[in-house]
Order: C-alpha cells, then sequence, then structure tokens
C-alpha cells in the first residue's frame, strides 16, 4: 500500500508495561506506551507520527471543545495463543468514522494513514495486549478540530489520535436497564448514527437518574413517541423472542454498531430467523408476560455481550429469565471471543493480524 504520508515512529526508550498488572487494570484508565497523531493542516493531511504517551499543548479555544466538532471510534486487538495479535474488523471503524466525520463536516481519515497507522502503533505495543481469556487492548481513535478561535463554524485544523489501553471485562455482572421515557438520545436528521463527542454528554444526567434508581444503564426509545426502541448506552439491543432474534432495525437515530453486525451475521449463519425492525416497549411487556421473551442482551465493543437481567419502566420493574437458560447469547458471547482468541476458525475473516 502507498501511503499518502510517511509516520514517523518514535518509540519510547522504556516500556511502562511491566509496572501494571494487565489482568487488573480499570477500563480506560491506563495508556500503553504509544500514541499516533496526525494532523490536518491547509486541507491535507500534513504529519504522522507514532510518539511517546504523553500530554501535549493544546489551546483552551479549540474549537472541538466549544462546539463539538469531535467524533471517535472504539475497537480492540485480540492476543492468540501463540502470541500473534489481531484487530477485529477495524475497516468497519474506518467505514463509520468516515461517515462521521462527514456528518460532522470533518475531513476523511485516509484509509492507509488508519490502516498503517493502527497496525505500526499495535505492533509496538503488543506487550501491552493482554494474554488472559477476557483480555484485549482497547483502541480510542478520534478526531478533532484544533482551530484555536471562538466562533461557530467549520475548524481547518484537526487531529487524528489513537490511544490503546489495556482492558478486562467491562460489566463484571449482568446489568439492569431503565426504559427512558422522559428524555431522548437523538432525533432524526441529527446525529445519532455518528460518533459524536456531544452524544454521550446529552446521555449522562439520564443515566445519573436511571443510577438513582438502581439501573446500570438507560434503554433509549424513540424522541417522537418514546414507544419504540433505540438502544442503550454504547450498546445496541437485542431481544430474543419465540426462538426469533428481534432488534431495533437501523436509521439515523442508532449507531451502526459492528457488534450488533457480527452477532446478526452469526445468527443468520446458524439459521436462526432475524429480524431487524422497530420494537415496541409494549410488544416486549407482553412477550415477558407471556414467557415468550427468553434472552435481552445489549452488544458492544466495550462491553461485548452485556447480559440484561431486569428492566424498569415507569413504575414498574420486570425482572426477565436468568443467564443460564440463555442459550443463544450465550453461544454469540463464547463464538465471538473464540474467534477474537484465535481459539476457533474465523469464517468470515474478520480478524486482521497486525
Ligand atoms: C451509542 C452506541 N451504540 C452502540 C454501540 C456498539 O457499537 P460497536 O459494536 O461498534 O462497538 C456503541 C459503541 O461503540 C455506542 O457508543
Amino acid at each position: 500500500m502507498v501511503r499518502s504520508i510517511p509516520i514517523e515512529i518514535q518509540p519510547v526508550a522504556k516500556s511502562r508495561v511491566s509496572e501494571y498488572d494487565l489482568t487488573h487494570v480499570p477500563f480506560g484508565k491506563c495508556f500503553s506506551d504509544h500514541m499516533l497523531v496526525a494532523e490536518y493542516v491547509n486541507g491535507a493531511w500534513q504529519k504522522a507520527q507514532i510518539l511517546p504517551y504523553q500530554d501535549q499543548p493544546l489551546s483552551y479555544a479549540i474549537s472541538a471543545l466549544h462546539y463539538g466538532q469531535a467524533i471517535f471510534e472504539g475497537m480492540k486487538a485480540y492476543k492468540n495463543a501463540s502470541g500473534q495479535v489481531s484487530l477485529f474488523r477495524p475497516l468497519e471503524n474506518l467505514k463509520r468514522l468516515n461517515t462521521g466525520a462527514v456528518r460532522m463536516a470533518m475531513p476523511e481519515v485516509p484509509e492507509d494513514l488508519f490502516m498503517e497507522g493502527l497496525c505500526e502503533l499495535i505492533r509496538l505495543d503488543q506487550q501491552w495486549v493482554p494474554d488472559s481469556e477476557f483480555g484485549s487492548l482497547y483502541i480510542r481513535p478520534f478526531l478533532i478540530a484544533t482551530d484555536e478561535a471562538i466562533g461557530v463554524k467549520i475548524s481547518d485544523t484537526y487531529k487524528f489520535i489513537i490511544l490503546t489501553c489495556p482492558a478486562g471485562k467491562y460489566y463484571a455482572d449482568p446489568i439492569k436497564v431503565w426504559i427512558e421515557t422522559s428524555y431522548f438520545r437523538a432525533v432524526h436528521g441529527g446525529v445519532g448514527f455518528v460518533k459524536a463527542a456531544g452524544n454521550y454528554g446529552r446521555s449522562l444526567y439520564p443515566t445519573k437518574l436511571a443510577e438513582a434508581r438502581g439501573y446500570k444503564q438507560v434503554l433509549w426509545t424513540d424522541s417522537e413517541t418514546h414507544s419504540y426502541f433505540e438502544e442503550s448506552g454504547t450498546m445496541n439491543v437485542m431481544f430474543v423472542i419465540d426462538g426469533k432474534l428481534i432488534t431495533p432495525a437501523l436509521s439515523d437515530t442508532i449507531l451502526d454498531g459492528i457488534t450488533r453486525k457480527s452477532v446478526l451475521q452469526l445468527a443468520r449463519h446458524w439459521n436462526m430467523p432475524v429480524e431487524e425492525r422497530k420494537v415496541s416497549i409494549q410488544e416486549v411487556l407482553e412477550a415477558i408476560s407471556k414467557g415468550t421473551l427468553t434472552e435481552v442482551f445489549g452488544c458492544g465493543t466495550a462491553a461485548t455481550i452485556a447480559q440484561i437481567i431486569g428492566i424498569g419502566y415507569k413504575t414498574d420493574y420486570y425482572e426477565l429469565k436468568p443467564v443460564a437458560e440463555r442459550t443463544f447469547s450465550t453461544k454469540v458471547d463464547e463464538t465471538l471471543r473464540k474467534i477474537r482468541k484465535g481459539l476457533m476458525p474465523d469464517p468470515f475473516d474478520w480478524m486482521l493480524p497486525v
């Protein structure tokens, strides 16, 4: 592949990896030795460097901070038994990042910069990829507007950065979720389908209220009627009803999750009936009372498969079937883990060795 710009590499003099127990690091707080930083100036990507992880000066006036021109990705690298490190479907992340970049009037990140930068970075920091059963290296690519100017306008300058952190399980236990019908996450014509920083900021207050009621996450509903499910926290949501896998259809208010896509692909591969369509609160509550709803789970890169064991709605709480009886999501979780860890064949070529 011909690089549009060369990537300059400044390796650390001494790795910090031995200072950490990679199987017990808190999520997102311990950063690996290196980071990638690329700069967009004068209408082009000009400079790309892999540097020791460090703070760098940035003005308090940058437009990402004031006007929210900031998008990000979340992906993971895994280590197999022979020590080979591979990425899970990285081109899907690039595609989503660039779809977001267009919507946010930001420059797209070229494939060669993204892929080569990412692979070089992970190769350099492969010691940081935990080899534990549930371990992975969480990868955070992000794109921010860096014009030093107050005033709402499209920035002329940007930085594309990749940080990485070793990670274990995101949710240690199954979770309870609160069906949110006062606040909403996204509206048609908005940026719900983009991993825009502002989507997460706006979700924090409703999530705090749900937490105060004893729930781990919010289950978002549509902004117009609050009767149809959208997604939950940083996960897409799936239901198994009458033996069918049912999930809200994608729209401009829902993030096109790569885990969602992969779970649906596996289900279809196993000849399980799959429906991507509107899913109403009423349908789910009825299925709970009839006993036909057998599984509910969230899926996402950080959380992988997060079992949902209870749902709160208005004044009621619905306890769901025990996790031990959930054959589909348990099999999907195991299969994804084994494909990622090289413990079984990768039938769809999802893994890319770095
Ligand atoms: C809002 C939201 N929905 C769904 C997902 C799941 O997407 P993915 O499976 O690509 O991680 C995420 C995480 O990225 C998210 O932030």
